[in-house]
Protein backbone atom coordinates (compact mmCIF):
# COMPACT_ATOMS: atom_id res chain seq x y z
CA UNK A 1 0.00 0.00 0.00
CA UNK A 2 1.42 3.33 -1.03
CA UNK A 3 0.38 6.75 0.75
CA UNK A 4 -1.87 7.77 -1.75
CA UNK A 5 -3.87 4.12 -1.00
CA UNK A 6 -6.61 4.75 1.74
CA UNK A 7 -7.13 2.09 4.09
CA UNK A 8 -10.48 0.30 3.39
CA UNK A 9 -13.01 -0.25 6.00
CA UNK A 10 -15.79 -3.19 6.31
CA UNK A 11 -18.51 -3.18 8.17
CA UNK A 12 -22.03 -4.36 8.19
CA UNK A 13 -25.61 -2.20 6.83
CA UNK A 14 -29.12 -4.23 6.85
CA UNK A 15 -27.27 -7.08 6.65
CA UNK A 16 -25.30 -6.39 4.23
CA UNK A 17 -21.66 -6.43 3.81
CA UNK A 18 -19.88 -2.93 2.95
CA UNK A 19 -16.60 -1.51 2.08
CA UNK A 20 -15.53 1.81 2.31
CA UNK A 21 -12.26 3.97 2.79
CA UNK A 22 -11.33 5.11 6.19
CA UNK A 23 -12.76 8.23 7.54
CA UNK A 24 -16.03 7.91 5.99
CA UNK A 25 -18.65 8.84 7.56
CA UNK A 26 -21.45 6.14 8.28
CA UNK A 27 -23.74 8.42 6.43
CA UNK A 28 -22.02 8.22 3.22
CA UNK A 29 -21.63 4.80 3.75
CA UNK A 30 -25.50 4.31 3.52
CA UNK A 31 -25.42 6.03 -0.08
CA UNK A 32 -22.71 3.78 -1.06
CA UNK A 33 -24.84 0.61 0.05
CA UNK A 34 -27.39 1.84 -2.06
CA UNK A 35 -30.08 2.41 1.29
CA UNK A 36 -33.04 5.15 0.48
CA UNK A 37 -33.87 5.94 4.12
CA UNK A 38 -32.07 5.87 7.58
CA UNK A 39 -35.13 6.37 9.91
CA UNK A 40 -38.84 6.93 9.37
CA UNK A 41 -41.03 9.67 10.64
CA UNK A 42 -43.94 9.05 12.58
CA UNK A 43 -46.21 9.22 9.70
CA UNK A 44 -43.90 5.94 8.69
CA UNK A 45 -42.21 8.34 5.88
CA UNK A 46 -38.59 7.46 4.65
CA UNK A 47 -35.93 10.46 6.47
CA UNK A 48 -32.55 10.02 4.98
CA UNK A 49 -29.55 12.36 5.66
CA UNK A 50 -30.24 16.06 5.08
CA UNK A 51 -27.71 18.80 6.45
CA UNK A 52 -24.55 16.25 7.43
CA UNK A 53 -23.45 18.55 10.55
CA UNK A 54 -25.52 16.93 13.35
CA UNK A 55 -28.64 19.56 12.73
CA UNK A 56 -31.51 18.29 11.35
CA UNK A 57 -31.49 14.49 13.00
CA UNK A 58 -33.21 12.64 10.10
CA UNK A 59 -29.78 10.23 9.73
CA UNK A 60 -30.61 8.62 13.14
CA UNK A 61 -29.56 4.47 12.72
CA UNK A 62 -28.42 2.30 14.87
CA UNK A 63 -24.87 1.43 15.32
CA UNK A 64 -23.82 -1.64 17.06
CA UNK A 65 -26.97 -1.62 19.04
CA UNK A 66 -27.12 1.68 20.00
CA UNK A 67 -29.84 3.82 18.85
CA UNK A 68 -30.50 7.17 17.23
CA UNK A 69 -26.82 7.37 16.67
CA UNK A 70 -26.15 10.35 13.94
CA UNK A 71 -24.87 8.44 10.81
CA UNK A 72 -23.35 12.01 9.92
CA UNK A 73 -21.43 12.07 12.54
CA UNK A 74 -20.33 8.89 12.90
CA UNK A 75 -16.90 7.35 11.31
CA UNK A 76 -17.06 4.06 9.59
CA UNK A 77 -15.43 1.45 11.83
CA UNK A 78 -14.50 -1.99 11.21
CA UNK A 79 -16.86 -4.73 11.92
CA UNK A 80 -19.38 -1.93 12.91
CA UNK A 81 -23.19 -3.03 12.44
CA UNK A 82 -25.45 -0.44 11.11
CA UNK A 83 -28.88 -0.89 10.57
CA UNK A 84 -31.97 1.55 9.39
CA UNK A 85 -35.30 1.86 9.01
CA UNK A 86 -35.58 -1.03 6.57
CA UNK A 87 -32.97 -3.07 8.69
CA UNK A 88 -36.00 -2.17 11.50
CA UNK A 89 -33.12 -0.64 13.20
CA UNK A 90 -35.72 1.67 14.58
CA UNK A 91 -38.41 1.78 16.20
S1 LIG B 1 -27.72 14.61 8.32
FE1 LIG B 1 -28.54 16.12 9.61
S2 LIG B 1 -28.01 15.43 11.61
FE2 LIG B 1 -27.12 13.97 10.28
Amino acid sequence: MNSLDAARIRLTIDGRSVEVDAGTTVAAALVVAGVSGARRSVSGQHRAPLCGMGVCQECRVTIDGRAHALACQTLCREGQIVRTCDGEGLP
